[in-house]
């Protein structure tokens, strides 16, 4: 037995149940990890809403988590009993005490890094990792706009793309938050709540518009965010906290100087272990060398996960929340 947050059915925070299930022993390639801290991330709020389905009902929610090695399967060779491991990847799942996961998406943690601060941050590092480095290479003085800078995600790649010599433009909601992510070194912060964004992106610009829009906002910024792009630059559109994009007329690409558009997900930017390992280091080594701080702002019980969803859907929150197993 084990305590797991569950859900019946699609909803509302007050969907998820606090509950106990039983728990199988691991399959050959598979681990049994008895979790310490979980990662709270948006796409837990669309498969408990219903924007993206899950394979079956009553079902568990989260990808990301950290814990100890208990128990190993008998093929096992990444990882071994008593092991501090983190993974960032799912299979979905992680809103649970114990769980058991393919032991080809954990990876050891060192030392300097603490279970609360990986679960903090594997998905959202990782992410920020293939969206500044491999979708496109981010280069010393291109410009780039990145939407809802003061989230998850948003202040791991501040930084991020700073350090790679980026001339960041974020937005956020409210003051607070505008404050939050100049300290974290944006060069220009607007929020587009009170000012129209595209409007300042061509002040901010002189015209001519960024390299690439990292758009995770969806519906509210999509069809601003291409307007905001140089001719032939590169619409990353990776998130909809504020919606599902309609659909869009193809031919906007076109009018609005032939850009490039994708809509990419972590699951393809790191399709083997290699790339896992590789993408891994690179976020480890600039964490632990304090290139990138990673901010846990809200720390939650598990068993309280309902409120955490609360606040992270009503944009009360900043940087990473965790949840204590
Ligand atoms: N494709 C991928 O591989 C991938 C991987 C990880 C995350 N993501 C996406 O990246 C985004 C950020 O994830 P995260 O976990 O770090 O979350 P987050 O950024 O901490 O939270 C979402 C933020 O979106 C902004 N937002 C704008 N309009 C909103 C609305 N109507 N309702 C709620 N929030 C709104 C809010 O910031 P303001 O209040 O400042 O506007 C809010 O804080 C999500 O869309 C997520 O799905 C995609």
């Amino acid at each position: 037995m084990t305590k797991s947050i569950l859900i019946y059915k699609y909803g509302g925070p007050e969907q998820m149940r606090w509950e106990n299930v039983n728990i199988q022993s691991p399959g050959p390639r598979d681990v049994l990890i008895h979790q310490t801290a979980v990662g709270l991330n948006f796409i837990d709020i669309y498969y408990r809403n219903g924007t993206y389905s899950l394979p079956s009902l009553p079902s568990s929610l989260g990808f990301e988590g950290a814990g100890i090695v208990e128990v190993i399967g008998s093929e096992v060779n990444e990882v071994k009993v008593g092991d501090r491991v983190a993974y960032a990847n799912g299979p979905i799942g992680s809103y649970s005490e114990r769980r058991i996961i393919p032991s080809r998406n954990l990876v050891v943690l060192p030392d300097s890094l603490s279970d609360t601060k990986a679960a903090s941050m594997m998905l959202k590092g990782l992410t920020s990792q293939y969206l500044l480095r491999k979708i496109y290479n981010v280069q010393s003085g291109d410009i780039i706009l990145f939407h809802a800078l003061a989230g998850g995600v948003g202040l791991i790649a501040c930084q991020w793309a700073k350090h790679l010599g980026a001339i960041v433009i974020g937005t956020v909601k409210g003051y607070y938050k505008a404050m939050l992510v100049k300290s974290y070194g944006a060069d220009y912060v607007i929020d587009y709540t009170i000012e129209n964004f595209v409007t300042r992106v061509k002040e901010i610009t002189c015209g001519k518009g960024v390299r690439v829009v990292y758009d995770s906002v969806g519906k509210d910024t999509f069809e601003g965010s291409l307007k905001c792009l140089q001719p032939r630059g590169l619409m990353v559109s990776f998130g909809q906290s504020s919606g599902i994009i309609p659909a869009f007329n193809v031919g906007t690409l076109a009018t609005n100087g032939s850009l490039y558009l994708t809509r990419p997900t972590l699951e393809t930017y790191i399709n083997n272990r290699s790339e896992l390992l590789t993408n891994v280091n690179e976020l480890f080594d600039i964490v632990i060398n304090k290139i990138v701080k990673i901010e846990i702002n809200q720390t939650y019980k598990l068993s309280e996960v309902a409120q955490a969803h609360y606040e992270l859907e009503n944009r009360k929150t900043t940087g990473s929340t965790v949840l204590i197993v």
